[in-house]
């Protein structure tokens, strides 16, 4: 009873799997399977908080070493797009100048995902934005010490 009920379990998993590349596609799924830089940082350089015209909001925090982003994180409370479009964004910035960080945008972020449904575009811009918040964040604490 049990192994019948795991088989259905496993079944019904891989056609969600599946529905979510076939919506998504692959670079996509894969980050949402294995998401990477979320998390709060302790003591950021800069930090940015963003919320979207979709409601939900997205934070970015960023380490630098001079002018080069050392680390990136972030976390979202909204939906799985947008944690891979800030996922996408932490990796764009980390070991880039902050000159290079400040031309991300959503269509880079798009473009490392091949596009993403009409719906879900505005997430990569919610983290261009994000991300660019955090920017700006950093230019003004070096501006005040
Ligand atoms: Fe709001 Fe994706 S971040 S719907």
């Amino acid at each position: 009873m049990s192994n019948s009920l795991d088989e259905f379990a496993d079944r019904l998993q891989e056609q969600i799997h599946q529905e979510i590349i076939q919506t998504y596609g692959e670079k996509v799924y894969e980050r949402w399977r294995s998401p990477r830089f979320g998390g709060r940082m302790e003591s950021p350089t800069g930090y940015g908080r963003v919320t979207g015209s979709c409601g939900d909001t997205m934070e970015i925090f960023l380490r630098l070493d001079g002018d080069t982003v050392s680390d990136a994180s972030f976390t979202t409370d909204g939906c799985g797009c947008g944690a891979v479009c800030a996922s996408v964004a932490c990796e764009l910035a980390i070991e880039k100048e902050l000159k290079e960080v400040a031309d991300m945008t959503g269509e880079a972020i798009l473009e490392i995902l091949g596009g993403l449904p009409e719906d879900e575009v505005h997430c990569a811009f919610l983290a261009a934005e994000t991300i660019q918040a955090a920017l700006s964040d950093c230019v003004n604490r070096d501006a005040k010490s």
